[in-house]
């Protein structure tokens, strides 16, 4: 069974043709992210009008790439929310137009679920893909981490699933974009903060983590504001002073220190509560899903941390599957189709931007 998979929720354009729910055969993506750059975060109507101009495309592309022709697909998949609602028509109109002229049944997936199931991928003829040897075994307990969600999920079997914690306010990859800003490093800011940080101490600043009731929930509005305090001080300068001001006033190894301290306490803070999840419910496996995952130094301190709780060893997917993909909805399609699961209509298949897990 062949389904293709169609991904167009925020500045990335992506499809991808994944069997059986193992096997990835193509994995197409044009990011639209360098247009974005200069703003410091997605524009919206530059994403969707990229999506319109490259989907074609791309969908294209993933076919050729896996040597398939329509004749070959089994199923149209694609991400009908949570995203950008510009962005998800894009998607999800060319979805139900295809479903309708190649006659193929069309599975409406929900974004944050496919990020989960890139960690079921595992095997390739693509060259240079690491994926895990084994799909993951359900209780599976799974820490998403991009830049539009944190939270923490227990899975009891596929489609069966407890939303256990999530932020109260920035998820994890938009808190590492709005500190690089304040940084003045490039956006997205994960990757610029981690690469900042290796040349930082982690321990130069003791930024608090936040505080929250709820056992599996957590915050980083507090952490982002004691980091402005922090780099305001630095340069000696108030409140007052404009914030997009002050990177120019901050000397290299002061972004560094100020990264690392930063990177140390947002990726402690997921991973604490993943542990606690872990001592609480005893999942047969831990995945982490999301933009966030592809984080060297979230997957050391999980590795490190699971260890030493006697939890099972982590195997961690292709950095290029953590980022937003075709193949990831594609596998939770292929998922749909197995189980039965009830198809969409193409004909009133409508995008849902604040989709919940
Ligand atoms: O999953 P994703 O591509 O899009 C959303 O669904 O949000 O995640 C994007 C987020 C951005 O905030 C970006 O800063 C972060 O993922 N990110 C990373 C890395 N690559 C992307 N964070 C840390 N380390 C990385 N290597
Ligand atoms: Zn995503």
């Amino acid at each position: 069974m062949k389904i293709l998979g169609i991904e167009s929720s925020c500045d990335e354009t992506a499809a991808a043709v994944v069997e059986d729910g193992h096997r990835l055969l193509s994995n197409t993506v044009a990011s639209s992210m360098h247009e974005h750059a200069k703003y410091g975060g997605v524009v919206p109507e530059i994403a969707a009008r990229s999506h319109i101009e490259v989907i074609v495309p791309v969908i294209e592309q993933a076919l050729s790439e896996a040597g398939c022709t329509w004749d070959d697909i089994d199923g149209i998949a694609v991400t009908y929310g949570a995203g950008l609602g510009g962005c998800l028509l894009v998607g999800v109109m060319t979805a139900r137009t295809l479903a309708i002229a190649k006659d193929k049944p069309l599975y409406a997936c929900n974004h944050v679920e496919g990020h989960v199931y890139a960690n079921f991928l595992t095997s390739t003829p693509l060259p240079g893909y690491a994926l895990p040897a084994e799909q993951p075994k359900f209780p599976l307990l799974a820490l998403i981490v991009s830049g539009g969600h944190s939270q923490l999920v227990l899975f009891r079997d596929h489609f069966d699933y407890t939303l256990l914690g999530q932020t109260h306010d920035d998820a994890i990859g938009e808190a590492f974009d709005k500190v690089a800003k304040i940084l003045g490093l490039p956006y997205p800011g994960g990757p610029s903060i981690s690469m900042a940080a290796a040349k930082g101490d982690p321990y130069a600043f003791n930024f608090p983590k936040a505080k929250v009731a709820a056992k599996y929930d957590y915050s980083f509005s507090g952490p982002k504001t004691a980091v402005l305090r922090a780099v305001q001080e630095l340069c000696g300068k108030t409140h007052d002073f404009p914030s997009f001001e002050l990177a120019a006033l901050l000397n290299e190894a002061q972004k560094a220190d100020v990264a690392a301290s930063f990177q140390r306490i947002a990726v402690e803070t997921v991973v604490d509560k993943t542990i606690q999840a872990f001592e609480e419910f005893s999942p047969a496996s831990v995945v982490i899903a999301g933009g966030v995952a592809a984080s060297p130094e979230l997957r050391r301190q999980l590795a490190e941390r699971l260890k030493a709780a006697g939890g099972p060893a982590i195997a961690y997917t292709d950095p290029r599957l953590c980022t937003d993909n075709g193949a990831m909805i594609a596998t939770l399609g292929c998922f749909h189709k197995q189980l039965a699961r009830p198809v969409a209509d193409p004909y009133s298949l409508t995008i849902a931007p604040n989709l919940s897990m």
